[in-house]
């Protein structure tokens, strides 16, 4: 099963909620959050009160991605502010283990991003605890980047590891999917799509999802 998670990066911010409400009932089954610092990466975005407000218009899960520095410091306030998923990226944990307690804790589902640039051996020691993994498949901090050729090994990787371990973890996919490269991904073994500019610049938001959704399977529907 596919899910599209629209990445608030692109939408309007001068209307949020509404944004939401949009992607939502177009057939969004996440709403992606991602949470700049400008020390993590190079761009500031949005914190637990925007995120608890819009707790407000939409019933979807908040899947909230920290690209900040101490995320441990964070992960109450935004599970407070009604985060369902919390994504920390392994880079910028020294306690890993302790961050995925910590979420897993409160209840909610725990995940781990990797850059691109950071091997799989990273995850070595915790794929067994978390719920999803991310990978990173542009450089974070912007939207609308091109998608690194050389992620989808990585993806056919991680996808080889969780089935040889034996484990359920979804891998989620972030950044610069469109519909020409999504099938590409889901192929490797990606399940969980996060689109920002794909979704939010498209004229007609009902008809993107939907062919999001359709391009993730075989174009000859034979390899689902
Ligand atoms: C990048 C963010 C992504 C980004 C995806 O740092 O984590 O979620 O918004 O945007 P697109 O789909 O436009 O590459
Ligand atoms: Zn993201």
């Amino acid at each position: 099963m596919i899910k599209i998670a629209p990445s608030l990066l692109s939408a309007d911010f001068a209307k949020l909620g509404e944004e939401i409400k949009k992607v939502e009932h177009a057939g969004a089954d996440l709403i992606h959050i991602d949470v700049m610092d400008g020390h993590f990466v190079p761009n500031i975005t949005i914190g637990p009160p925007v995120v608890k407000s819009l707790r407000l218009v939409t019933s979807l899960k908040f899947d909230v991605h920290l690209m900040i520095s101490n995320p441990a410091d964070y992960i109450d306030g935004f599970i407070d502010a009604g985060a369902d998923i919390i994504t920390v990226h392994a880079e910028s944990c020294i306690h890993l283990n302790r961050v995925i307690q910590s979420i897993k804790q409160r209840g909610k589902k725990a995940s781990v991003a990797l850059n691109p640039a950071t091997p799989l051996s990273a995850l070595d020691c915790i794929l067994g605890d978390v719920d999803m993994i991310l990978l990173m498949t542009v450089n974070p901090g912007f939207g609308g980047q091109t998608y690194i050729e050389s992620m989808t090994e990585k993806i056919r990787e991680l996808k080889n590891i969780i089935t040889e371990r034996k484990l359920d973890v979804d891998i989620e996919i972030d950044g610069g999917i469109d519909i020409n490269n999504i099938f590409k991904v889901t192929k490797a073994g990606a399940n969980v799509i996060v689109s920002g500019s794909t979704i939010f610049n498209a004229v007609n938001t009902r008809q993107m999802i939907k062919e999001l959704k359709e391009k993730a399977f075989d174009e000859d529907k034979l390899e689902f």
